[in-house]
């Protein structure tokens, strides 16, 4: 038997029937078995290589709503295209924008970049050591400024995002709704007092690891793999199944929409979204609100430019944002010269350079003619 297997067994002996462990003491006891775990299990991903603060700083904020498969890709070439602060401080914003396309929530890279201009300008390029100094940036809050902090300086400070808040949850058997605040500072408070203290990165990717791999997400959690079954009070009083508890969230808003996707010897048109609210800056096939019948699509092109030539259907799709729900039809239009209301762009220029968001993939996919 190994050692792991050891440990949990003492933890078992050390927790009895009359005298439960606090909530504290139940803590503590995840740190042995997550570090042994987490020696053998941690997966390799690009931004573990190094562990410097700028990938830990990029890595983390990527993977704040994205999958690790999805990730990846992105953060070789963000890297690779913005090595250093300096770079990211100085790039363009549609180039930024470009490289983060398909990611979605773009604020993240606007403030990706505001924090490398602070960066730059006071603290020489380099991400502060300091929680309390992260934490003040533009796009860093509590999980991202502890990710930093633990991962790249060694701090021992906890990172608590969606992953680990289910699973310190369910350690704790924690009834209360986890996206309530009060319940993720709680849970950030006693880690940082149980956590220890000369093995933070460890511990943090270790819970996170956990939350990923094992405590999943999505469907049951693989409890004979977990290092922590031993000491999970969820699991002890058969509550997997109601905890993690989330208050019910408001039911996301419907919206049809009309896109057109207006083409002229091999041009076609896009124009780019006001610089506030969904999607700010980025680029769009022109859209509409409501579902457009083939007469209505006829019938506004010619307005716009008196040279309708053919319209075909270009058929339906759907993209879901974290408050409203796009419900597209689709058209293909085909004029003698695109209308001047537009911009008119080589085909190719919507894949190499205007950042066009992810809603309309089914759409782009058919302009590169892979549906
Ligand atoms: N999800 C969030 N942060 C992560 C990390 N550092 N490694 C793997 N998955 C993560």
């Amino acid at each position: 038997m190994d050692m792991c297997k050891d440990l949990y067994q003492s933890l078992q002996v050390l927790e009895s029937e009359d005298k439960p462990l606090s909530r504290l003491e139940r803590l503590k006891a995840m740190n042995g078995p997550l570090l042994s775990w987490y020696e053998k299990h941690a997966r390799i991903l690009p931004w573990r290589e190094k562990r410097e603060a700028y990938g830990v700083w990029i890595s983390e904020i990527m993977l704040q709503q994205t999958r690790v498969e999805a990730v990846k890709p992105y953060f070789n070439r963000f890297l690779e295209e913005l090595p250093q602060v300096e770079d990211l401080a100085q790039v363009e914003e549609e180039r930024l924008l470009k490289l983060w396309e398909g990611l979605g929530y773009y604020n993240r890279a606007r403030n990706l970049k505001k924090t490398a201009q602070i960066v730059v300008k006071e603290y020489g390029g380099k991400l502060p050591a300091s929680y309390d100094e992260l934490i003040k940036l533009p796009g860093i809050g509590s999980y991202t400024a502890g990710a930093i902090a633990s991962i790249a300086y060694q701090i021992p400070v906890p990172a608590v995002d969606g992953n680990v808040l289910r699973v310190v949850s369910r350690v704790l058997a924690v009834r209360d709704d986890i996206l309530k605040q009060s319940v993720k500072r709680g849970i950030e408070n006693d880690l940082r007092l149980t956590m220890p203290k000369d093995s933070a990165s460890s511990f943090n990717q270790g819970l996170i690891e956990i939350g990923a791999m094992v405590c999943v997400p999505n469907g049951p959690p693989k409890c004979t793999e977990c290092p922590l079954e031993s000491i999970c009070l969820a699991r002890k009083e058969g509550l997997l199944g109601v905890i993690p508890y989330k208050a019910p969230k408001k039911p996301r808003r419907m919206e049809e929409r009309t896109v057109l996707l207006i083409e002229a010897e091999g041009k076609i048109a896009i124009k780019k979204r006001s610089s506030d609210g969904l999607l700010a800056s980025l680029y769009e096939f022109p859209n509409f609100e409501g579902i457009w019948k083939e007469e209505d699509v006829i019938e506004k092109v010619s307005q716009w430019s008196g040279d309708t030539v053919c319209v075909e259907e270009a058929g339906k799709a759907k993209h879901i944002f974290s408050h409203v729900e796009w419900h597209m039809t689709g058209y293909r239009v085909q004029v003698k010269t695109i209308p001047p209301v537009f911009l008119a762009v080589e085909k190719e220029e919507i894949f190499e350079k205007y950042p066009l968001p992810n809603a309309f993939c089914a759409y782009t996919k058919l302009i590169r003619g892979e549906s």
